[in-house]
């Protein structure tokens, strides 16, 4: 994840399993293509695209031109860049579910050691349905390509199981032919530029750490709504449900983020040691305390700018009677020295008001407050707030005296943000994450351990909702920010919900 300058890496064969899939167009080739124009990629490295589909060197190429036209930051492909790029591309067919058709990728990585006389790494890119992750895996071994610990990595992407026993059973298949060392679970949130900033936030300016704990802090808010819906999704979704889509894996490694104790050093194993206390110290959720400390919705129809939209249960591919949550929020206690008797809550649904993620550090009052009028409030709260996206920013909010005669108090926010950077100029997640696997950097990618802890932490509640259907569903309407249980959830405590710009 350090790195200062674009220093070229080892040659690197990239082996695209779902080669012809939304996520290769969307955002692996993208990635890979800017990943190029910035001088980052090796000299020597190639692309293999493969999906069970034959097609062309030219037709793949062409369609992938399209897709980069279509989702790159850096807007349409120029003719002479593209060229150049896509002259490592090529395209070969194959069953993943027959080992025998993976031989010609062996063929190709012979052709690449013999020509660039080298031995490359060569990342096996598993973009495709969970299902196949496992087959590919099985496959690439049954067929003997190259699986060597030094040079072979295989990129897994989420949703990395479905409960606990089916990551444990992932993990296990996965680990008898692949080394830990090997695996790259993705979380992609984890790539993104002020996620990562906020390590650098917390472990390298010193007024950080004597106000990151108990004494300072009085809640923790996790807050990443969307507004879009399921879309065409719904054959994955209306099985998954936002828990195990959304919180099981990124609200969760945010909060990892937010609430790990410093690493001695930057080393993927250290860091990724500090991540997993967290989850292993948070409080157990008790069956019967599930409805207390939880809150779950589905969205109804509505407008979102203008537009009338689909209910969830209208949604394609759907059940008529779902009772999948689209909302879901959640109350945490992390049982250690730094943040005991800390809540951390935790939200996110799809089809809200507004789209952002958000994180919020509300500090505790003043002990004593000196500016006592009978027309003036008490001066409010600190807070932090980490905004990750749309807007890219780190705020402090303080008080401050308005300027006049008179001693009036209002909030002012010291803002960091990215917003005098062009907005290209941000790698995106996936940018940063290649990057990583071709350095073989495994800092921001998760760990068996990580995966299966998260998995833990929330099985109770996944286990809860299954037996016990909500019977209001839907109920939220989409443009709304989410249900009424969500905001008792957080208002019983004294709190509510912050949301940029905040008046209260
Ligand atoms: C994915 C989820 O992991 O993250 C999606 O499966 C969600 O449901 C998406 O929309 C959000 O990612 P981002 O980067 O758009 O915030």
């Amino acid at each position: 994840m350090i790195k200062t300058s674009n220093k070229k890496s080892e040659p690197t064969i990239f082996i695209i399993f779902g080669g012809t899939g939304d996520l290769t167009r969307r955002k692996i080739m993208p990635a890979l293509y800017n990943l190029f124009l910035a001088n980052w990629l090796p000299t020597e490295f190639a692309i293999i695209g493969t999906s069970s589909t034959k097609t062309s060197d030219e037709k793949y190429i062409s369609d992938l031109l399209d897709a980069i036209n279509q989702f790159s930051r850096n807007g349409k492909a120029k003719k002479e860049e593209w060229e150049k790029f896509a002259s490592h591309i090529t395209f070969q067919d194959a069953d993943l579910t027959q080992a025998a058709t993976f031989k010609p990728f062996g063929k190709l990585i012979e052709k690449y050691k013999k020509q660039w006389q080298k031995t490359p790494s060569i990342i096996y890119y598993c973009a495709v349905a969970p299902r196949f992750f496992c087959t590919i895996a099985e496959n690439i071994s049954k067929s003997k390509i190259e699986n060597d610990p030094a040079t072979t990595r295989i990129i897994i992407e989420k949703p990395f199981g479905t409960d606990l026993d089916s990551a444990k059973a992932l993990n296990k298949r996965l680990l008898g032919i692949f080394d830990e060392k090997q695996i790259y679970r993705i979380d992609h949130y984890l790539g993104k530029e002020v996620v990562q900033n906020i390590m650098a936030f917390r472990f390298a300016n010193s007024i950080m750490e004597p106000l990151w704990n108990r004494n300072h802090v009085e809640n923790v808010q996790i807050s990443v709504t969307e507004q879009i819906g399921i879309g065409s999704r719904g054959n994955y979704f209306d099985n998954a449900g936002i828990l195990r889509d959304m919180i099981q894996n990124h609200l969760l490694q945010l909060l990892c983020i937010i609430a790990m104790e410093p690493p001695t050093n930057f080393n993927a194993d250290e860091v990724r040691d500090r991540k997993v206390d967290v989850l292993k110290a948070m409080r157990k959720i008790e069956t019967g305390k599930v409805e207390s400390m939880s809150a779950r919705g589905q969205y109804s129809s509505g407008w979102i700018e203008g537009k009338e939209v689909l209910g969830y249960r209208e949604e394609e591919n759907v059940k008529d009677n779902s009772n999948t949550e689209t909302y879901a929020a959640m109350k945490l206690h992390i049982d250690n020295w730094r943040w005991q008797g800390v809540p951390f809550y935790l939200r996110t649904g799809k089809r809200l008001f507004k789209s952002a993620s958000i994180i919020t550090i509300q500090f505790k009052e003043i002990p004593h407050n000196i500016f006592v009028s009978e027309d003036a409030a008490p001066p409010k709260q600190n807070r932090l707030v980490i905004s990750i996206q749309p807007d890219m920013a780190i705020r402090f909010q303080l008080q401050s005296k308005v300027p006049g005669l008179e001693m009036n108090l209002n909030t002012v926010d010291v803002v960091f943000d990215y917003a005098g950077n062009k907005k290209t100029d941000s790698p995106e997640a996936y940018e940063t994450l290649l990057l990583d696997a071709i350095t073989g950097d495994q800092t921001l990618f998760m760990r068996a351990d990580q995966v299966e802890t998260a998995w833990e932490l929330i099985m109770p509640i996944l286990n809860y909702w299954e037996k016990n259907k909500e019977q209001n569903f839907p109920n939220y309407s989409a443009d709304s920010w989410g249900p009424e249980n969500a905001e008792a959830l957080i208002a019983k405590d004294g709190y509510h919900w912050f949301n940029l710009p905040d008046n209260k």
